[in-house]
């Protein structure tokens, strides 16, 4: 089984900016999945720093059709996107990106956490936007 994501239909917001946004984000982790266990570390940081870039750009990108829309969810929202922005910061890469075991857990965690926060927080905001 790979521990890829896999883009399909459900992952569509609607929103074609915010999909092609999403769409990097699962082609960054994607990336970062072929590197575990084959590249080195400073090959895998870099990964991680462009993740955690391209995700605030993303996340400024997402909060501003949020706050243009008047969506009440907003600072509810925000606050996810900060929490996962301040984990990665909380990651010790040179400890995490030392051991093969460790980097998958990391793996997991941001692949599970952009999943979920895509088909069901940024899914809830996507059909308030288009009611
Ligand atoms: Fe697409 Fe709320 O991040």
């Amino acid at each position: 089984m790979t521990a890829k994501i896999t883009w399909d239909s459900s992952f569509e917001t609607g929103i074609s900016e915010v999909d092609a946004q999403h769409l990097r984000l699962v082609e960054i982790i994607n990336s970062l999945v072929d590197a575990i266990g084959h590249a080195d570390k400073n090959t895998l940081k870099g990964i991680v720093e462009q993740l955690k870039e391209y995700a605030q750009y993303h996340f400024r990108t997402e909060e501003k059709i949020m706050a243009e829309s008047g969506y009440a969810g907003l600072a509810e929202h925000r606050d996810e996107h900060a929490m996962f922005v301040d984990q990665i910061l909380l990651f010790d890469l040179d400890v995490i990106l030392a051991s093969e075991g460790l980097a998958w857990d990391m793996l997991h965690f941001l692949r599970g956490w952009l999943t979920n926060h895509i088909l069901v927080v940024d899914k809830r905001f996507a059909v308030q936007l288009q009611a």
